[in-house]
């Protein structure tokens, strides 16, 4: 039975790397940009059959707790034959068979929709699931604009996530791309995520949030502030990408002094990609994403995820300086690297790790997952919280066949870290600072939920607060209490 998942994509960056991340799905599911699946596309052909589709193994290695523990690998899966991929949690097959992603994608002003429905992939999608805003004049950066057109629309965007829901046997969740930054995808996609919540309340909030640079945008303290409350209390699972760490990353590794959006989208769609590999080709575990995520998240609360990913594989990346030696080891431990994280933010003791999955794909011996895990151990390369069985954990799977690689293995690692909180600080620091001076406040005062008083930004501010307070008490022993009146 299929998990199905309903993406919605919010906003410029939110539609940008959605589209990005559809092209991948496609590219790896052997899908033309029209929805027809390719000719050679075909599951279980024997051409394809002659590599092992998809292994999973799950190891523990010893966590601090429990230092004498030897790893061991468990359900390292018989390698087994074909390429049966499943497209249809992300995609359905319309009555002329072709494939049609699960995608909502929406926005206030038209351009971006417009350049996606003039693209090679504008038959890829559903035309009934493009809104863009009948005002068209986009939320101006503006969270509070971006919220109310969001209720303006309720009606029509809610007919049509429950028309998509409606499609689907056996919904898993949703998951929204989208930036927190600017106005719509910030705004609105708080809106959808408070929609969403109440409505849905059993299904899985899962999202890809921009988090910006410096100074992207000016208001953006406000509107960071604003959405990452909505992130705290009603999505599931983060998975943070930080615009300022993006283009860090694609600029060293394709040796660039500026990257441009193209470039650093093809990198978050890869990581998008990897991150639902495990759910696209069938295995034995994390094949859905309540698996996944609970796998990564011990407490509700700290459910902001970092990635990292080596190497890159993207059309432009492949061009610039690539990793020589794709070893299992040396992926496990270029994961573990500052510098391939999609986080600017340094970490530094006593912060520590709560969990780590790295789903490797390639050709993998499982006991090369094994030896390199033991080595991570002795070298002490990832600190663990001192009040549970932390442990990393790997899922080895298959690489798409219908894509060529340069690298035999590559990996993805994705990871809660409590040293996040620096984040978090740093967005209390600039909101703080912006508060104090009042600058462009007015904007939001025309916007009903800020007309009367400012007590949302101050209600705003408590929850990243606490936030920010309970990953530093994560990195004590005495987590556990943490709450109850200790
Ligand atoms: P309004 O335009 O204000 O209605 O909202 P929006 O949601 O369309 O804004 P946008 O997505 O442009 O949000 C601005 C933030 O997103 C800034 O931090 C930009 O740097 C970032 N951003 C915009 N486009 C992209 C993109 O394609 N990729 C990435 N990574 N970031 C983007
Ligand atoms: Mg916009």
């Amino acid at each position: 039975m299929p998990r199905e998942i309903i993406s919605l994509q919010a906003g410029q960056a939110g539609n940008q790397i959605g589209s990005e991340f559809w092209k991948k799905l496609c590219a790896e599911h052997g899908i033309a940009p029209d929805g027809t699946l390719e000719d050679w596309a075909v599951q279980g052909t024997s051409s394809l059959s002659s590599q092992p589709t998809h292994t999973l193994a799950h190891m523990q290695p010893p966590s601090p707790t429990n230092p004498t523990a030897t790893p061991a690998a468990h359900s390292a899966a018989p390698y087994t034959h074909g390429v049966m991929d499943r497209k249809d949690g992300f995609f359905y097959q319309a009555d002329d068979d072709h494939y049609v992603p699960r995608a909502i994608l929406i926005d206030t002003e038209p351009r971006v929709i417009n350049n996606i429905r003039s693209s090679p992939f504008k038959d890829l999608f559903n035309p009934e699931n493009f809104y863009v805003s009948k005002s068209g004049g986009g939320a101006g950066n503006n969270w509070a604009k971006g919220f109310e057109l969001g209720e303006e629309a309720k009606e029509e965007l809610m007919e049509l996530i429950n028309r998509e829901a409606d499609g689907s046997d056996s919904l898993e969740g949703f998951m929204l791309t989208h930036s927190i930054a600017g106005g719509t995808g910030s705004g609105l996609g708080s809106y959808l995520l408070e929609r969403l919540s109440d409505h849905f309340p059993k299904k899985l909030l899962h999202t890809y949030s921009v988090f910006p640079g410096d100074g992207d945008v000016v208001v953006q303290p406000y509107n960071n502030l604003l959405a990452t409350k909505r992130l705290v209390e009603h999505a599931d699972s983060v998975i943070m990408v930080d615009n300022l760490a993006l283009h860090k990353l694609v600029e060293d590794n394709m040796e660039l002094s500026e990257a441009s959006f193209r470039q650093t989208n093809q990198l978050v769609s890869t990581v998008m990609a990897a991150s639902t590999t495990t759910l696209r080709y069938p295995g034995y575990m994390n094949n859905d994403l309540v698996g996944l995520v609970s796998s990564l998240i011990p407490t509700p609360r700290c459910h902001f995820l970092m990635t990292a990913y080596t190497p890159f594989t993207g059309d432009d990346i492949d061009k610039g300086k690539s990793v020589r030696r794709t070893t299992v080891l040396d992926v496990m431990r270029r994961l573990l690297q500052p510098k391939n994280r999609l986080v600017s933010t340094p970490f530094s003791q006593p912060s520590c790790y709560m969990s780590i999955l790295n789903i490797i794909q390639g050709d993998v011996d499982p006991t090369d997952v094994h030896k390199s895990l033991l080595r991570i151990r002795e070298r002490q390369l990832a600190n663990f919280i001192p009040w549970g069985a932390a442990s990393i954990q790997v899922a080895l799977a298959k690489k798409s066949p219908y894509v060529q690689s340069s690298h035999r293995v590559s990996g993805l690692m994705i990871a809660n870290h409590t040293g996040i909180h620096v984040r978090f600080s740093r967005m209390l620091r600039e909101y703080d600072q912006a508060r104090r001076i009042g600058s462009y406040l007015h904007q939001y005062k025309q916007y009903p939920m800020f007309s009367k008083d400012f007590s949302e930004f101050d209600d705003a501010r408590e929850v990243v607060a606490e936030l920010v307070d309970e990953y530093k008490a994560a990195e004590h022993e005495n987590y556990l209490d943490y709450g109850n009146g200790s």
